[in-house]
């Protein structure tokens, strides 16, 4: 069947074949289908839906576009994390090391910002000379050196997913269950894990907004998992503010160091003792929960989980020093503070535009050639529930170009609801399935 043809079969919502969807996807990975089809049938099944079969058949024709790594022969357990996609979310560079550093071997392809959303490599990457592209031979000899190894869809593994990921992030069709469900586990899956844990974003910085929708992508997510034979959980976590209180590349990885130095905020850390016990318990490495948590703790405490992370830097070719002198990393030229219009309580944060002022600021791409700003980014001083004072810094923006600074001032202003009655912080993880 034409490209042309299954297009029109989904923009009618009919259901197509699994045969199809293969010839599509291993069309567009080869370049033989070019974007503009590709961004029309993107667009079809955002607003058209996949139904499950459909759905399994993206993932694996997307899974088979590259390789599927056998790390069989490294340790019996392999396991990684991976999240929907948020604001502040820079939990990667913090459980990877974490679990490595309790033996547990941690193979993670990640993704780069996703619409508003940041992404693990581009925040690697702000690491001076840290390489995300390792070839499969580099990352399997990283894995065998280090126990963890961070990298990007390749044109070896998930090739597919490559393009479509970049392309999704221009056309306005990231917040597609099927989409995010095949996305996440074809490159999951190629990556010879056997345990995965799915950090479910919800709320208003997620692409799931609602909980029944972020249930409902857990659940196609888990079930794909299973029909694949691995092991997975799903952790339902709040995104209605961003993670910790750093938003942008440079700025991230600091915060990432700093709570491998147990100095980091309550929040990030939270989630991060969660995710790290849930994947050592997976890997074999702990009994119970507790005892993943207990294990969390102790790696941070030592300073074990802090001395992994420099290893796998310095291993991945970027410059550890960065760890004890965060100087060295890309920095913002100048910075502003936003002020509260008013004395009360930060009753709620707009995520997604913090996301998109952000991004405007440089931490994202605007086009799929957009230089990234490592630098540039956004402190988040109240979160919500604080109590503020007229004239006080919400936020601080911080930045190298000064083109758009008065519309991503206005932007986070806005984004800040301040209420007079005191209100409750969010709870953090919402439900555990699988
Ligand atoms: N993360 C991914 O890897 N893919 C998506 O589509 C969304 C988040």
């Amino acid at each position: 069947m034409r490209a042309v043809d299954i297009i029109a079969k989904k923009r009618d919502g009919e259901s197509i074949a699994r045969e199809d969807i293969t010839a599509v996807v291993s069309g567009y990975t080869s370049g033989d289908i070019p974007d503009y089809q590709m961004a029309a049938l993107l667009m079809a099944v955002y607003l058209r839906g996949l139904d499950p079969a459909e759905t399994l058949a993206l993932t694996e024709a997307m899974l088979h576009s590259g390789i599927v790594v056998d790390l069989s022969d490294l340790a019996d357990s392999r396991v990684d994390k991976h999240s929907t996609g948020g604001v502040g979310d820079k939990t990667s560079l913090i459980v990877a090391p974490v679990v490595a550093a309790a033996g547990v071997v941690v193979p993670m392809i990640s993704g780069r910002a996703l619409a508003h959303s940041g992404g693990t490599l581009d925040k690697l990457e702000s690491i001076p000379g840290f390489r995300t592209n390792l070839s499969i031979e580099e990352f399997r000899k990283a894995l065998q050196e280090t126990g963890a190894a961070l990298i990007g869809q390749t044109e070896q593994i998930a090739p597919a997913d490559k393009k479509l990921y970049a392309l999704r992030d221009v056309t306005a069709t990231v917040a597609c269950r099927p989409l995010m469900a095949a996305s996440i586990m074809s490159k999951k899956m190629a990556e010879g894990i056997t345990g995965l844990v799915l950090d479910v974003k919800v709320g208003n910085g997620a692409f799931m907004k609602k909980e029944s929708e972020a249930l409902g992508l857990a659940e196609v997510m888990l079930d794909i998992a299973r029909r694949m034979n691995s092991q997975a959980v799903a952790l339902l976590t709040d995104m209605n503010q961003p993670l910790g209180r750093a938003v942008g590349n440079s700025l991230e990885v600091i915060e990432a160091l700093e709570t491998l130095k147990n100095r980091g905020p309550h929040d990030l850390n939270q989630l991060c003792r969660e995710l790290s016990a849930e994947m050592l318990l997976l890997g074999g490495a702990v009994n119970d929960l507790e005892d993943g948590r207990r294990r969390y703790d102790d790696l941070i405490k030592s300073g074990a989980a802090l001395e992994k992370m420099r290893t796998i830097i310095e291993r991945q070719s970027g410059d550890p020093r960065v760890v004890d002198h965060y100087d060295l990393l890309p920095g913002a030229g100048k910075s502003k503070d936003v002020l509260a219009y008013s004395s009360g309580f930060v009753g709620a944060i707009d995520t997604e535009a913090i996301g998109h002022a952000s991004m405007l600021l440089g931490a994202g791409r605007l086009r799929l050639d957009s230089k990234i700003d490592y630098g540039a980014g956004i402190s988040i001083n109240a979160k919500i529930g604080d109590s503020v004072n007229r004239g006080d810094a919400l936020s601080t923006i911080h930045f190298n170009v000064e083109d758009r600074i008065s519309d991503v001032e206005a932007i986070v202003t806005k984004a800040y609801t301040i209420v007079s009655d005191r209100i409750q912080k969010p709870n953090l993880l919402k439900a555990r399935l699988g």
